[in-house]
């Protein structure tokens, strides 16, 4: 079965499905995205990802190319087109095409709106979260405005790809005073060994991950303690366990951290049951 992508107004097949050399995104990183988890056929936390999508655009002044509602219908047409029943759906909105110049264009220009969507094997994911991930540090080398969610992402591809060479799946950054900031692709959390889920605030350094904000509802809910405050590599090396949250992973257990394990270095409980207990919490469309 082709792919099916929305691009700019058009449903197409994605062999044919193409953007201008002129688009910002593609020249300069110039746009925002989303990814949202399709679970049975369903999103996952849609509104969630839609809010924090118009913040984004909002931080970058690019114009929302049409109501959050339209956005919505087109998100769930291509999952139904493609017909994903697990996997994850992908919006990306750049500021549009325009002659190459740094300044924005002069005279306003449409955003391009691209939608792509893939199934994911559920087995793969609970693979993984069966066995756990293993965690690499790197130095935070980001802008400031992590908060956006950016697809200027050279960084976290570095990061990643560090990752991937030290036989890891993620890498967490360390920010200059010596705390995780977050994973190349995910928000990075400890349990201590008095029982405490430690995440650091989004108010710096941080994406403020959609995961991680149904989480800590989700850690209320289910009365488990939480401390929002930053913790170091080797505070999370010597705690009871680890695991990274995002859409693309829910939550992902973490059993080393540059190659020590982590508690007896399999998954722990706390994230095993996070895991299960996540979609209790979540919102479905
Ligand atoms: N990444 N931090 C970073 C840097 C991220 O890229 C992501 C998500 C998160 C978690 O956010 P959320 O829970 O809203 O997915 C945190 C997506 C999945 C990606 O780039 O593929």
């Amino acid at each position: 079965m082709s792919r099916i992508a929305y691009v700019n107004g058009r449903y197409q097949d994605m062999r044919d499905a193409s953007v201008s050399i002129e688009d910002r995104g593609y020249q300069f990183a110039d746009g925002v995205y989303e990814v949202c988890e399709v679970r049975g056929g369903r999103l996952v936390d849609m509104p969630r990802h839609l809010t924090r999508l118009q913040r984004s655009l909002g931080e970058l002044r690019i114009a929302l190319p049409m109501p959050l509602s339209s956005l919505a219908v087109i998100l769930h047409e291509v999952v139904r087109r493609n017909r994903v029943r697990f996997g994850i759906v992908y919006l990306q909105i750049s500021r549009g095409v325009a002659r190459r110049d740094h300044g924005f264009p002069v005279k306003a220009v449409k955003p391009g709106v691209v939608v792509t969507a893939r199934t994911i094997d559920p087995a793969r994911g609970e693979d993984n979260a069966t066995r756990g991930i293993k965690v690499i540090t790197v130095p935070e080398n980001r802008w400031p405005r992590v908060d956006i969610k950016s697809t200027a992402l050279l960084p976290n591809v570095l990061a990643k790809q560090a990752a991937r060479e030290a036989g890891a799946y993620e890498a967490w950054y360390v920010d200059r005073d010596g705390f995780v900031t977050e994973g190349s692709s995910s928000n990075a959390w400890i349990v201590t060994r008095e029982g405490r889920v430690v995440t650091r605030p989004d108010s710096s350094g941080i994406l403020s991950g959609i995961t991680r904000g149904v989480l800590i509802e989700a850690l209320e809910a289910l009365q488990i303690r939480f401390e929002e405050r930053p913790f170091t590599p080797a505070e999370a090396a010597d705690a009871a366990e680890a695991f990274v949250t995002a859409a693309s992973m829910i939550v992902m257990p973490v059993v080393a951290i540059d190659g020590r394990a982590i508690g007896n270095g399999t998954p722990g409980p706390v994230a095993r049951r996070l895991r299960e207990q996540f979609h209790r919490f979540s919102a479905f469309s």
